[in-house]
């Protein structure tokens, strides 16, 4: 069984106090009523993480981070190491954004050595894939995301896929309200499944969980989140405030079998 993760990229948003407050609200909310089957996880900016981590801690809320170097260590300004996120208290990390992929030109091959690195220190990733809407209007969508499956996670083995959840998040539905259907992103989670299988080893795609980002909200979540193979959602605005966030949740414990 896949059990639905709901994840919560706050990305350039809160200061450090007002992480601590919103992280303390979704900690409240998960000790009031626990979901039990849903994994919430919340991945704040790099600077919050340490403080975070206290408010977390003996919760069941996950924390991770929003990127990480390809690297060890090393003479890499500005940039953070998996050990550093892990001594700060994340377990979990965002790989492959489509943010980082246009505005900090990431591309496949540093990608793949993130990943590599990341599961190497043991940290759990999440990997997102998905086509802009130019991609899109041009039916290119399944190409673009099977390829970024085959050279994002090349090398990667079966073993690998069990701390690896992937994101379908298309760029065009990003922060602009405009969010993919639920038939158009179960389409897509289905194919993804398939190019897993293709790409890594056969049976991998259906043990594989597969969230779906982009204006994912409390009114939109339920019909994204009960199709057979949408398994959580990554969520960025609708995170930032712990009412909304937690109406995800929600719904992905109503819709749980
Ligand atoms: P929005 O929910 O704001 O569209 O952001 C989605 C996203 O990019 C999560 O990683």
């Amino acid at each position: 069984m896949r059990k639905k993760v709901i994840a919560g990229n706050w990305k350039m948003h809160k200061t450090i106090p007002e992480g601590v407050r919103l992280a303390k609200s979704i900690v409240s909310k998960m000790e009031k009523k626990p979901p039990a089957k849903t994994e919430v996880q919340i991945f704040p900016p790099y600077i919050s993480i340490s403080a975070i981590s206290q408010v977390v801690k003996g919760s069941k809320v996950g924390l991770g981070a929003q990127n990480m170097a390809w690297e060890e260590q090393g003479a890499l300004t500005g940039e953070i190491s998996p050990t550093m996120i892990k001594s700060a208290g994340g377990k979990y990390v965002l790989i492959g954004h489509s943010e980082r992929r246009a505005y900090f030109k990431e591309d496949a091959s540093m990608i793949n050595k993130k990943i590599k690195l990341a599961l190497k220190n043991k940290l759990k990733v999440i990997h997102c894939v998905g086509e802009t809407l130019e991609e899109r209007e041009q039916n290119l969508t399944r190409d673009i995301v099977l390829n970024q499956i085959e050279w994002d996670l090349k090398d990667l083995k079966a073993e690998h896929m069990r701390n690896l959840v992937i994101a379908y998040e298309p760029v065009w539905a990003i922060g602009t309200g405009k969010t993919a259907t639920p038939a158009q992103a179960q389409e897509i989670h289905a194919f993804l499944r398939d190019a897993v299988d293709a790409v890594i080893a056969e049976g991998v795609g259906k043990k594989t969980r597969i969230l779906y980002g982009g204006s994912v909200k409390p009114e939109n979540a339920e019909g994204l989140l009960s199709q057979p193979d949408i398994d959580g959602a990554l969520v960025g605005g609708a995170c930032l405030e712990a009412g909304s966030f937690w109406k995800i949740v929600q719904a992905a414990e109503k819709v749980s079998k």
